[in-house]
Formats: C-alpha cells, structure tokens, sequence
C-alpha cells in the first residue's frame, strides 16, 4: 500500500479540553495501527481563553488560513470564565465553523451498553439529530437602540435562505436513506410564522427527490415531549441552528452524561476542514484534576476516522469504548471512579491486536 498521511489540527482550547483530546489522540493512535494506508500527524495549536489574555485574540488573524491545510480538525472545548462567554465562542469556534462552512452539525446520540439513561424505559435509543450550523437563528444581524433608557430595544434578525435550508434538509433526507429510512423535520411554523413555513416547503419540496424516506414534520415543542417519551420512534431529526442545538441536547441528556456526547462539523463538499469535538463544555469545576469523562471526546475521534474514509478502525473505536462502559469501567460523571487516564488506558487495551 501508499501510506497516506492525514494531518489533523488539534485545539485542545480551555479546561478539560486539552485533557480529553489528548486521550482521544492516545485512541486514535492505536486504533489506526491496523490500517497500513492510513498514519496520522498531529499538529496541536494552543488557541483559546488563555492565548486570548495574552493576545487579545482567541487565534491569530491567519489562522483559519493555517488549518485550512489540514484533513481534519480536533477540538476539546472552548470557553472560560475569565472570557465572556460570546467573546470566546465568536473568536474561535463559530469563525471555523462559518468561514469552512461546516454547514452541517451532525449529532449522533445511542445509549451505550453500561452507561444508564435517566429516562425509566428509554427503549432503543439510536439516533441522529443534523442541525444546521451556519445560519438561521444564530445570525448577527440586528441591534440595539436607546441603551439605558426605558425604551431600549433589542432586535435580532433570523436569516434562513434557500440553499442554506435546502442544503442541510438535503443532508437529512441522504442521512436517513442510509439509516432506517425514517425523517423528523422539526418546525415551529405554528409561532414563527414567516421564516418556518419557509422551511417546512423546502422540507416537503426536497422530501419528493426521497419516496423512500418516511419524513414528517413536528412542532419543536411536541418533538422535545415524544423525544423524552418514546425516543426509539425517532432515527433521523433535522431541525435549524436553535431548534437543532436544543433537541440534540435533550437527546444526548437522555443518553446518560453531557461527557459522551460527540459532535461533527461537517463541510461535505469536502473543500474546507470538518471539525470534530466532544458537546461538552470546559467543565471548570473539574478541569486538571484528571477526573474528565473522554468518551465524548474518543467518539468524536470515531466520527473524525469515519470522515476520513476509515469506516473500520471508526467502528473498532466506538465497539472499544463500549466494551470499556459494559464492563464497568467508568468515571465519577457516570458513577464510577476511573480517572480520564484509567478509562482511557482500558480503551486503549481493547483496541490493541
Ligand atoms: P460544561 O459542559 O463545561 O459543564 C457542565 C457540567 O457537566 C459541569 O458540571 C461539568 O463538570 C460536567 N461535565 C462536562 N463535561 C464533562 C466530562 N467530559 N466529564 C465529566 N463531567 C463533565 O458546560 P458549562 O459549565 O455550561 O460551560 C463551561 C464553559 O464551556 C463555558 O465557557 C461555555 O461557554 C463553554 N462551552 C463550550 C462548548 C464548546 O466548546 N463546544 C460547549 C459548551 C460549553
């Protein structure tokens, strides 16, 4: 075979971070060990709230021009009380997500064997929540006038577009056709009554390319409810960059632990980076106590092999970490006592030939 070298950036940014990418660098290492095609390069770039306090920016001005070279992008997490919170997120994390239009926020949650959910009957839980990541609510267009005054106003404007609502809708439909063929659009037409109707007829005009995806559309409200009461009737959710970031929260809470959940940042046109992170925050009450639950960083780590083209050694990482879960081994977040570094040793020994 001719090796090929895929280089990832890594931005281990704030609190645990650094802590859980390096354990997922750890998983990766080995888990590519198999793959004589594949080796993989680490560059590790010290960006984050910290940098920001001694330069006054959360990344250097070039810096999406530096990772845009790289296969692939790792991020442990980014945010810390020293830094307003929309300072630090605004300069790292939605400036790579935007400017390599990783227009897809896709959000796999599954209730891993071991780990227990808070639902009583949870049933089969497997699914995916696809969130559209670059605009909709979460624009910065509007304002605010009369600072101070008894008259301030504050005035957010939410962007949807055609191509950027067909696009991720597009996205959805080709995820379930290769799942179990079953579509949820979420929608809230009923109380926004300009911009969600819009999506609900690109949702219905995209779903006519698809006859053998089952799609409807649900309220947000009611969706949150039946994801709670019966998540195993759900296999593909798509939902704009507000709804998706809520419900793909309630999901990935009713698999267990905020430290389990994986997100992908998906650009599928292949032109700019993906980037891949764990949904958990810095965790500043925990963080360098070495106490940190990786597994949402190792699974991220799974997501970033399948988009690289390395379905087995994805799956072989995701198959180790459960194992290490259904065996008991597990940290305090979930009840057990390993440390980031004992867990991520017991994953490690199962991905070894
Ligand atoms: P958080 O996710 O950091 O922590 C919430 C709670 O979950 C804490 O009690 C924490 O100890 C626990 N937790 C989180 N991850 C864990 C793990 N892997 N193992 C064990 N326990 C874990 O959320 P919080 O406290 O709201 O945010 C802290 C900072 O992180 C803020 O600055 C926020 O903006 C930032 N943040 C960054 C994200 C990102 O980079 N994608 C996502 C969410 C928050």
């Amino acid at each position: 075979y001719d090796s090929v070298v895929a280089r990832i950036a890594v931005i281990g940014g704030d609190g645990i971070g650094p802590e859980v990418v390096e354990a997922g660098i750890r998983v990766l290492e080995v888990a590519v060990r198999p793959e004589p095609s594949l080796e993989l390069e680490f560059e590790r770039f010290p960006w984050g709230c910290e940098y920001y306090l001694e330069q006054g920016r959360m990344m250097p001005k070039d810096a999406l021009e530096t990772l845009s070279g790289f296969d692939a992008l790792y991020l442990g997490a980014v945010g810390w009380p020293s830094v307003p919170d929309h300072v630090s997120l605004w300069g790292l994390l939605l400036p790579i997500r935007r400017g390599f239009d990783q227009y897809v926020n896709l959000r796999p949650v599954r209730l891993l064997r071991g780990v227990q959910s808070p639902l009583a009957e949870p049933g089969k839980l497997d699914l995916v929540v696809v969130r559209e990541n670059t605009e909709g609510e979460y624009s910065d267009a509007g304002g605010r006038l009369h600072r101070g005054t008894p008259h301030e106003i504050a005035v957010q404007e939410t962007v949807f577009t055609r191509r950027g609502v067909e696009r991720i809708v597009r996205y959805a439909y080709e995820e379930a056709k290769k799942r179990r063929g079953l579509l949820t659009g979420a929608t809230k037409s009923n109380g926004i009554s300009i911009t969600m109707p819009f999506f609900d007829e690109i949702f219905r005009e995209v779903g006519e390319e698809f006859p053998e995806v089952e799609a409807s559309l649900m309220h947000a409200d009611a969706l949150a409810a039946r994801l709670v009461l019966a998540p195993e009737a759900f296999d593909v959710v798509v939902g704009s960059n507000l709804l998706g970031d809520i419900l793909s929260e309630i999901t990935a809470a009713a698999c267990g632990a905020i430290g389990i959940a994986p997100s992908a940042n998906l650009n599928p046109t292949g032109e700019h980076p993906s980037l891949f992170e764990p949904i958990h925050g810095s965790a500043p009450d925990i963080a360098g106590k070495g106490v940190a639950n990786p597994s949402g960083a190792i699974w991220a780590a799974s997501l970033m092999l399948e988009h690289l083209g390395h379905e087995a050694a994805a799956a072989r990482v995701l198959v180790a970490l459960e194992e290490t879960l259904a065996e008991g081994v597990k940290t305090r977040d979930l009840g057990g006592e390993a440390g980031t570094e004992e867990f991520t040793d017991e994953v490690v020994r199962r991905l070894l030939p």
